[in-house]
């Protein structure tokens, strides 16, 4: 088997794992009678998310879900109709191709993001210890756990239509937080995003109108540790690959 098969298969192997996203199909599968096509397609599956808190109303709930597929969607036909666009024609100012590299990232994240929010929420018996190593690592980058606390719930507070993030920052290796507008504005580059936190007023404003606070407050409590745990856990590998 050669290296590219492997780490393909590597790539699926941890993608399936997860549940969601399942990116990199290969073109072959989904346009198996264009031979000629460059093999550059992809093919993302949103996972579908069975919210148990109570702080959401169902409405709320279902929509997030059919918005989240709708990202999916728009990804997978950008990714169809990058396969066949005219890269010749590519330019700054108009060309089919920066339209839809723009919006590529703009629905890539989109999804991404709403996996890993849907992934750490509703959690009803959240709990967070203090030898665990979320507690630690958050405790030791922010001075003490409660100043993350204040950090996070600020830039939930001042994220426009966008999301708040606890990532872990492979430059400064260290855990910071950061506001993201829309999905794909004023992102940190080179981060590994570990508590992610929708801020959008479709994830609150049936509920709560415009009282984020009280909604954020509310999806705080409910943390799902566990989940946050794992990622920390990864995170962590990389950073120790990093110091190597
Ligand atoms: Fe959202």
């Amino acid at each position: 088997m050669d290296l590219e098969k492997i780490i393909e298969n590597a790539l699926k192997e941890t993608l399936n794992e997860k549940g969601y996203g399942n990116i990199l199909e290969e073109k072959e599968t989904k346009n198996s009678n264009k031979p000629e096509a460059l093999n550059e397609a992809y093919v993302a599956q949103a996972g579908a998310f069975n919210l148990q808190t109570e702080l959401l109303s169902h409405k709320t709930k279902k929509q997030h879900q059919e918005l989240l597929e709708g990202y999916v969607r728009e990804l997978n036909d950008i990714s169809n109709k990058l396969d066949g666009v005219d890269k010749s024609a590519a330019n700054l100012n108009n060309s089919q191709f920066r339209s839809l590299k723009i919006d590529e990232t703009y629905n890539h994240n989109a999804a991404f993001l709403h996996g890993l929010y849907f992934e750490n929420i509703s959690d009803l018996n959240s709990t967070i210890t203090m030898d665990s190593l979320a507690y630690m690592r958050l405790a030791r980058d922010f001075g003490a756990f409660d100043k993350w606390q204040e950090d996070f719930v600020a830039c939930c507070l001042s994220a426009r239509n966008g999301w708040a993030m606890t990532v872990y920052n492979m430059q400064l290796q260290r855990y910071m937080n950061t506001v993201v507008d829309l999905h794909s504005d004023s992102v940190m580059f080179g981060c590994i995003p570990v508590i992610v936190m929708d801020c959008w007023e479709h994830s609150y404003f049936r509920d709560y109108l415009a009282d984020r606070k009280t909604y954020v407050f509310g999806m705080m409590k409910e943390l799902n540790w566990s989940v946050i745990e794992e990622r920390i856990k990864k995170a962590d590998l990389v950073s120790k690959a990093l110091r190597k």
